[in-house]
């Protein structure tokens, strides 16, 4: 096949660059520049970026923002937020401002329990496994403690294996379901080493033992972490709405709680109303080193416990309380992997006062519900478009190449006119001619 190509990896930055832009540029200088624009001249912290993956070219910038005033807990934050998104940081920075005025955001760690599991088949009789398993569980246990003797140390480790049958949903298909407690480690490393020795250890007492035919298929975390949970909330009363935006409290809360029933029961919406939480949530898991897909995925499919994708957030109103809400599993961590490593995630951890991983947890759902309630608010008022396209005239203006005299005088004009691609266009055009 054409531009395939082995042993790519130990070719040095230099030599991958020029086969790229040979391949696909033709040998473009102006490509080449682009590149290498992008790399640090400080080489020991490039050095540093190069490592983090394989193959690295260059680095891919998206911006760091701060989102201050966020009360929680009645502890002050300013939250970063690593995010292209225009309107983000601006949504959180106006929900953070308008919940201060009205006693800030409550947060609480429900639990911390992580997960993970041992995949395997087994052909033989159920009772047979089973007395197997309880009597080389604690085997299992002491095999990791190589793996867990830090963990431990510190207050966590493995809390608990089970044996669980799945033969129901796959012919001879069970697991080894074990929980645990990481502490301020994401431990995603901690489970994975401790499933790959249970899964060790499981098979070769099989063999001791004379338990034939387990077969194991694979050892992994779960991403799912439904027993990690963090609870985020505001209230107040409704009267205590009361806004520039909101001169009706009761007719906006009223409305606001309609459209959190609509994401409740209608998932198409419900996609769309979570990815506004998510916009919240990822900016800051992002900005602290932590892995967004895995909360993606956790977060989403939480999302669907109940068998239809529903709303995070809920909302009610009782007694002309207004309330609002977001639970959601969050598996993150404050200590060793990216936290340790990269410059700029040791900046964000600091700002927010080296947390603990209960702690970002807390600051990660309040992001979420903050976002959330920021977009409700505009889309059940103005709808969303008019703070959209204000923040999205920076990136047409970029994008036509404005210089700051142009951008300061149509910001004033879009001030009082209606923001649209087109409008935006005219407006350049009709400046410069
Ligand atoms: C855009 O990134 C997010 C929103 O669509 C979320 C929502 O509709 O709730 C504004």
């Amino acid at each position: 096949m054409q531009n395939t190509i082995s042993g790519f990896s130990k070719l040095t930055k230099i030599e991958k660059v020029n086969w790229i832009l040979k391949i696909y540029f033709n040998n473009d200088e102006t490509s080449r520049n682009l590149i290498t624009q992008y790399w640090n001249t400080d080489e020991k912290l490039q050095k540093l970026h190069d490592e983090f993956i394989e193959n690295t070219i260059t680095n891919f910038y998206l911006p760091l923002g701060v989102a201050p005033n966020f009360l929680i807990n009645d502890k002050l934050y300013t939250i970063p937020m690593a995010i292209e998104e225009s309107s983000v940081v601006a949504a959180a920075s106006k929900a953070a401002k308008f919940w201060f005025k009205r006693g800030g955001f409550r947060a609480e760690v429900i639990s911390t329990t992580k997960i993970g599991q041992v995949h395997f088949t087994y052909p033989g009789d159920k009772t047979d496994l089973k007395n197997y398993f309880e009597s080389v569980k604690s085997k299992l246990i002491s095999d990791s403690s190589a793996i867990t003797k830090n963990m431990e140390r510190r207050g966590g480790g493995i809390l608990d294996i089970e044996l669980r049958d799945k033969t129901e949903a796959l012919e001879n298909y069970y697991q080894l379901h074990a929980t645990f407690e990481t502490l301020d480690a994401m431990g995603a490393n901690f489970i994975n080493s401790c499933l790959e020795q249970f899964a060790q250890t499981f098979k070769d007492e099989a063999i001791a033992n004379n338990i034939k035919g387990i077969d194991i298929i694979m050892s992994i975390l779960s991403n799912y972490v439904p027993e990690c949970l963090v609870k985020a909330e505001v209230r107040c009363h409704i009267k205590d709405l009361k806004d520039k935006d909101i001169p009706n409290p009761k007719a906006f809360a009223e409305k606001f709680k309609q459209a959190v029933a609509v994401a409740e029961v209608e998932p198409h919406r419900a996609v769309t109303h979570n990815k506004g939480i998510m916009n919240g949530i990822d900016a800051v898991v992002l900005a602290t080193g932590n892995d967004f897909r895995a909360v993606e995925a956790g977060v989403h499919a939480y999302a669907s416990k109940n068998g239809i994708y529903s709303s995070l957030t809920h909302c009610t109103i009782e007694n002309d309380e207004f309330c609002f809400w977001l639970e959601i599993p969050l598996a993150l961590g404050t200590v060793g992997g990216l936290t340790s490593l990269h410059p700029l995630v040791k900046f964000a951890l600091q700002m927010l006062s080296k947390p603990s991983a209960k702690d970002l947890m807390k600051i990660v759902a309040v992001a979420g519900l903050a976002q959330n309630f920021a977009a409700l608010k505009s889309l059940t008022t103005t709808g969303i478009q008019q703070g959209h396209m204000k923040m999205h005239l920076m990136n047409i203006l970029n994008q036509f190449e404005a210089n700051a005299t142009e951008k300061a005088e149509l910001i004033e004009h879009f001030k009082t006119n209606t923001v649209t691609h087109s409008a935006v266009v005219e407006a350049i055009e009709k400046l410069r001619s």
